[in-house]
């Protein structure tokens, strides 16, 4: 998700749930060709397993960047096919892709042909207020045969002209059973739910009929979610404690402080952590005061648990 599961952000999640596949925001083709390459390909050892997720749909700029990503070390190359911005658009990348179907089957192959990882889609179930599953279905139809065996769906339409980015996250409607007919319809195919899961029961429910489940939001707004995710996939349970976390990060903050990085965007990913918690509010409000992230370092943590725990002694 764009300016929020950096590689601080993923960092973050692994600490937590060691066996779930973590995703880097959306990054284009025109920001690795002509932007700082390197910045935007790093990323830490520990992520894996760690897919890129690329914005384009120039099917030779998508080559070249597939095999930076692979040399870079991710394990998946993943087509952003479901972002509706209007600058994304100007892009002629995105959602509106939908609607191409032989472009994307074309970018899919340049970068099947590019690298070995494995390309996989994420996209939306239709465009504007066509609720007919045609387009749906021929847009996985081509793609597939052009060599992506996965497909993240946004179990919603994009709407192109009118809606923004939020409101295509929040207004045209969840459509789960479109999902589950496009999984009947092509079993073969690994089909990954998204959009709205926001408890470990809505997984395992849709995990009887969906090859996974893929988690946007909920996963900054409340991380700690994500401990309970390795048991549903059947791996052992990370026994952490959220405290736990911190600690295992600190060393890793410290060190990004010593390379220049700010203790804001270090953090920024841990402000839900104790949601839900006593004295949550309060570590929220202390990890996030503009006075205290000045001094840049990491007393502001040790400031924001200690506030918590006064008010609120049990974690
Ligand atoms: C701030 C923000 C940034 C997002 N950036 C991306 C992105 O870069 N790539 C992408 O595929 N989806 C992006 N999304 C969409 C989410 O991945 C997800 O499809 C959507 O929020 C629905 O899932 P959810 O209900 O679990 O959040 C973004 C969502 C938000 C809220």
């Amino acid at each position: 998700m764009i300016d929020w599961t950096d590689r601080h952000c993923r960092r973050f999640h692994r600490a937590i749930t060691q066996h779930t596949w973590l995703y880097t925001e959306m990054i284009t083709t025109g920001a690795l060709v002509f932007g700082d390459r390197k910045r935007f390909l790093a990323f830490n050892e520990e992520e894996h397993p760690v897919a890129f997720q690329i914005g384009g749909s120039d099917p030779e700029h998508m080559a070249r960047c597939a095999k930076w990503i692979e040399e870079a070390g991710y394990d998946e190359l993943n087509m952003n096919v479901g972002c509706p911005s209007e600058r994304v658009q100007k892009g002629a990348f995105g959602a509106c892709l939908m609607a191409e179907p032989d472009l994307v089957a074309d970018c899919v192959k340049a970068m099947r042909d590019a690298c070995s990882l494995d390309v996989t889609v994420k996209h939306r179930i239709g465009l504007d207020y066509d609720e007919s599953e045609t387009m749906l279905y021929d847009f996985v139809g081509k793609v597939s045969e052009a060599g992506c065996n996965t497909f993240i769906v946004h179990a919603r339409n994009a709407v192109l002209k009118g809606l923004s980015p939020k409101e295509n996250r929040e207004i045209p409607p969840l459509r789960y059973e479109v999902v589950k007919r496009l999984k009947q319809n092509f079993p073969h195919i690994q089909i990954i739910l998204n959009g709205g899961i926001t408890t470990l029961d809505a997984i395992e429910d849709h995990l009887t009929w969906a090859d996974g489940c893929m988690i946007g939001r909920e996963a900054y707004s409340n991380p700690w979610l994500l401990a309970g995710f390795d048991e549903i996939i059947g791996k052992p349970a990370t026994v952490k404690t959220r405290l736990d976390v911190i600690e295992e990060l600190r060393a890793y903050a410290e060190q990004e402080l010593t390379n220049g990085e700010s203790i804001r965007s270090i953090t920024k990913s841990w402000l839900g952590l104790f949601h839900g918690q006593p004295g949550g509010r309060l570590y929220r409000q202390v990890l996030s005061d503009s006075t205290l992230l000045k001094a840049n370092n990491w007393q502001v943590v040790e400031d924001a648990l200690a506030k918590m725990f006064k008010h609120a002694p049990v974690v």
